[in-house]
């Protein structure tokens, strides 16, 4: 996590810097600091919370030409103005995104070697070892290079040094780096839209590569110091695309662009109801493992649903921090799916990495183009969300959960299927236009609310849940309707709302006398389903609409999504960077 930015050009660099870690806040925002050069000098301001509380400490008028940047998600060290980036130790002063696994034993190393810590950050033994080889190497790039071979664990990083102030120097390993150029000069970023202000031409920088930046030039080598020539990307989005055009938050806006977003994917792979090229020929697999972490992992367990029971084919869904530690059982026609947003998931990548050390084929369906696991996979399936700025994810979820339904449709081969996915614009939009502020106002005043579904549904209760967690900081709980009775329903009374989800005909009587059940407890229900049942099990309803079995779990989350928004604005929450989380998660 943490957002590292950079530049050097010929205009003003603090205004730069500030405005590109604004877009990368959701990577974290616990503090934040930037250093910038002025008459030789190296100054570093700190401060913690989010950018707007370093912003009110810097003087943008300042005239420097390159700086560095960092928004923080605490690992090693509380968030406070000493742990916050950038770390200086001699001539070097760094921003840095990932782990550094054997801080411990390279701290101590050179504390035996007189060399002194000033935080309790894994970081600082990078500036630290970077200064210890100069002095005995005045060439940066043999002392990046020295440093890179000590270094475990996770980094993207930002380098100055105080002797060579025309050039700004990076390097990678597992954690995401690009560097864009515009008129101006060139940039560092974690990712593109900390960018797309100023450009959106970028390179991504690959595992353990070296870059040189000055003002008109970008040089990047590898380990060995070969020069290395570097493919151009064009982003295809505006800076539109990230910015809140009226919105009030960045959830609400991404969750109003549902319909567009299922359309995009949709019509990337299907035209005419056939699938395009763009869709993959799959050989045939007898067991498929699904892997994911959070939201992800939600879109796994649907499409687990999905897949065994459209495509005939044995799936199983784990989370991948899990999945990384098991014991698996791979054939030779096991295919391993990795669902990321971020596409840079530190667990996501490691279970992916496991497949492929056994020589398992493996597909990513994920959001972000050129990202680690869509580099590392054998086939790669995008999903067309674009920039997802919001920490809780919505729209990326909606687009996983239309492509893993898909992927669904190719691997049973019924391709009439894909007719049902025709129109289903039509019911997003008409879900996105209802009124949730009567659920939320029977919710946002409990400490609790439960989530109740079986088999499709249970997975969207997950989702459900989830939401409401992250952004309300309400205790949110799915549960498998059938073990209710199993020990939770001891937890019900008149302020725990329960909403009941149930889509699918043959489990609808089943869900229902589950939510007989709490109601008789007191509980307050809201039921969600696509039949018009009048009864009095609940106390409020929202019908969706009735569509296909292999479609109906894009349309029912839009709802959840919803009610966890409007509760967490009731709460006053800051629902887009919610305490604590980060969106993309590249640490363990
Ligand atoms: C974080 C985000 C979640 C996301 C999960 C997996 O926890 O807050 O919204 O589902 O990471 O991220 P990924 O980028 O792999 O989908």
């Amino acid at each position: 996590m943490c957002g590292i930015v950079g530049y050097i050009g010929r205009e003003k660099a603090i205004p730069k810097i500030l405005n590109s870690l604004k877009f990368l806040e959701y990577r974290g925002y616990d503090s934040s600091g930037i250093a910038y050069v002025k008459d030789n000098h190296i100054n570093i301001i700190k401060e913690i919370g989010k950018i707007k509380c370093l912003e009110k400490i810097v003087d943008t008028m300042v005239d420097s030409k390159i700086g560095l940047g960092h928004t923080r998600w605490a690992t090693h060290g509380i968030p406070s103005v000493k742990n916050s980036h950038p770390h200086q130790v001699g001539k070097f002063t760094v921003v840095h995104n990932g782990i550094i696994e054997n801080y411990l034993s390279i701290k101590n190393e050179l504390i035996k070697n007189n060399i002194e810590f000033n935080s309790d950050t894994d970081t600082e033994v990078i500036p630290a070892l970077l200064d210890y080889y100069y002095k005995k190497d005045k060439n940066i790039l043999n002392v990046i290079k020295k440093t890179i071979s000590r270094l475990k664990g996770s980094y993207a990083v930002g380098i100055i040094c105080e002797d060579d102030i025309n050039h700004l120097y990076a390097f990678r390993c597992g954690s995401p780096l690009i560097i864009a150029k515009d008129d101006s000069g060139y940039y560092l970023a974690s990712d593109v839209p900390a960018i797309l202000s100023f450009t959106n031409k970028y390179i991504l920088l690959d595992e353990k590569e070296i870059a040189v930046l000055s003002k008109n030039d970008c040089e990047v080598f590898s380990l060995n110091l070969d020069k290395i020539h570097k493919k151009i990307n064009i982003f295809e989005g505006t800076q539109e695309t990230i910015m809140l055009n009226g919105y009030e938050h960045y959830m609400l806006k991404e969750i109003h662009e549902e319909s567009k977003v299922f359309l995009d994917t949709l019509n990337y792979y299907v035209k005419e109801n056939k699938f395009k090229d763009t869709m993959i020929n799959f050989k045939k697999y007898n067991k498929i493992h699904i892997v994911g972490c959070g939201s992800a992992y939600y879109v796994g367990l649907i499409g687990e649903y999905l897949i065994s029971e459209f495509a005939n084919i044995e799936v199983t869904c784990e989370v991948a921090s899990e999945y990384r530690y098991k014991k698996v059982f791979y054939d030779k026609k096991t295919l391993v799916i990795i669902i990321s947003q971020s596409g840079e998931t530190a667990d996501s990548l490691a279970a992916l990495r496991m497949a492929k050390e056994n020589h398992i084929d493996t597909l990513a369906i994920v959001n972000v183009v050129g990202s680690s696991i869509s580099r590392e996979a054998d086939y790669t399936l995008y999903v067309k969300a674009g920039p997802e700025i919001a920490v809780a994810t919505t729209k990326a979820f909606l687009a996983q959960v239309t492509l893993i339904s898909l992927l669904a449709v190719k691997l049973s081969n019924k391709l009439e299927l894909l007719r049902e996915f025709n129109g289903l614009e039509k019911h997003i939009e008409y879900l996105l236009n209802l009124d949730y502020n009567e659920y939320a106002e029977t919710i946002y005043k409990h400490e609790n609310t439960f989530f109740i579904g079986r088999l499709i549904d249970y997975a969207l209760c997950l989702e459900g849940a989830l939401k409401l967690k992250e952004t309300s900081y309400i205790n949110a709980l799915a549960i498998a309707s059938g073990e209710l009775k199993h020990g939770t329903i001891s937890l019900i009374n008149e302020n725990v709302p329960v909403i009941g989800i149930c889509t699918k005909k043959d489990m609808m009587s089943k869900t229902i006398s589950n939510l007989k059940e709490v109601k008789a407890r007191c509980a307050y229900t809201i039921f969600i389903t696509n039949e018009d049942i009048q009864d009095d099990f609940y106390d409020k309803k929202i019908i969706i609409p009735k569509v296909h079995d292999i479609v109906s779990p894009i349309i029912t989350v839009i709802p959840l999504q919803l009610i966890a928004y409007y509760v967490a604005k009731k709460r006053g929450c800051d629902i887009d960077k919610p305490r604590n989380l980060a969106k993309s998660v590249t640490v363990e």
